[in-house]
């Protein structure tokens, strides 16, 4: 699986196409790139920015959110939906000011023992903050990775989903590892979408089975019923 063509092209295509003005991308700090990535892992970007600008302001550390009581947490959320992710949030808060002296962990195995961070979000905070080689695999980016690979299986299984990630760590690149990672993440958001994608403008079109095959409205594979 290692082809580092692949992180090439897509680094030069993130820095040249690539979303750069979000407001979780002017910093490295950790927890406000961990409070952007929980707020995104069920919620579109135009949602979330006014949530997070907002969040911020009233909680501007992981030691202000801690100290804060659980109800205003929730009604700071409310809107944003799958409150689980509020209640993890601020428990996770707590075990970073408790077990980390304020500080999140840069090593996503840590990162991923706190309540609400899984094996991908552990990977893009430690990556974006702490520039950490870690693969992430999201919806959008096992759908790339399906189209480009032609993965003739539902991608929610666990075989294909530990595939799937083979290829993720086979993948990553020996430099600028926050521009990858935000290039997977912007071309499964921008270009290679469910429907009607943008193959005109992707960088991998000349190398995706999908595209080559004309195959790409039928991959990802979907859930059999
Ligand atoms: N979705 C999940 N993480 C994201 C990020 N850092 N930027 C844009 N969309 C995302």
């Amino acid at each position: 699986y290692f082809d580092p063509s692949f992180s090439a092209a897509l680094i030069a295509w993130q820095r040249e196409h690539g979303r750069h003005a979000l407001p979780w991308q002017k910093t490295c700090d950790a927890y406000r790139i961990w409070l952007s990535e929980i707020m995104l892992q069920q919620t579109q970007v135009a949602a979330v920015i006014p949530y997070y600008e907002r969040f911020l302001h009233r909680f501007p550390t992981v030691r202000s959110l801690a100290a804060a009581p659980i109800e205003d947490v929730m009604t700071l959320w409310s809107g944003l939906g799958y409150y689980t992710r509020a209640r993890n949030l601020h428990r996770c808060a707590q075990q970073v000011v408790h077990q980390y002296e304020g500080e999140f962990p840069s090593d996503p195995r840590l990162l991923q023992e706190l309540p609400g961070i899984g094996r991908s979000t552990a990977a893009a905070i430690s990556a974006f903050a702490y520039e950490t080689k870690a693969a992430i695999l999201d919806g959008n980016v096992k759908r790339v990775f399906a189209r480009v690979f032609g993965i003739d299986a539902y991608p929610g299984l666990k075989q294909v989903e530990n595939q799937l990630w083979l290829r993720a760590e086979a993948l990553l690149p020996s430099y600028d590892i926050r521009s990858y990672t935000q290039g997977l993440m912007d071309l499964g958001a921008t270009l290679c979408t469910r429907s009607k994608p943008a193959c005109g403008r992707c960088p991998f079109q000349t190398r995706c089975i999908a595209f080559a095959e004309q195959r790409t409205a039928e991959l990802p594979v979907k859930k059999p019923k």
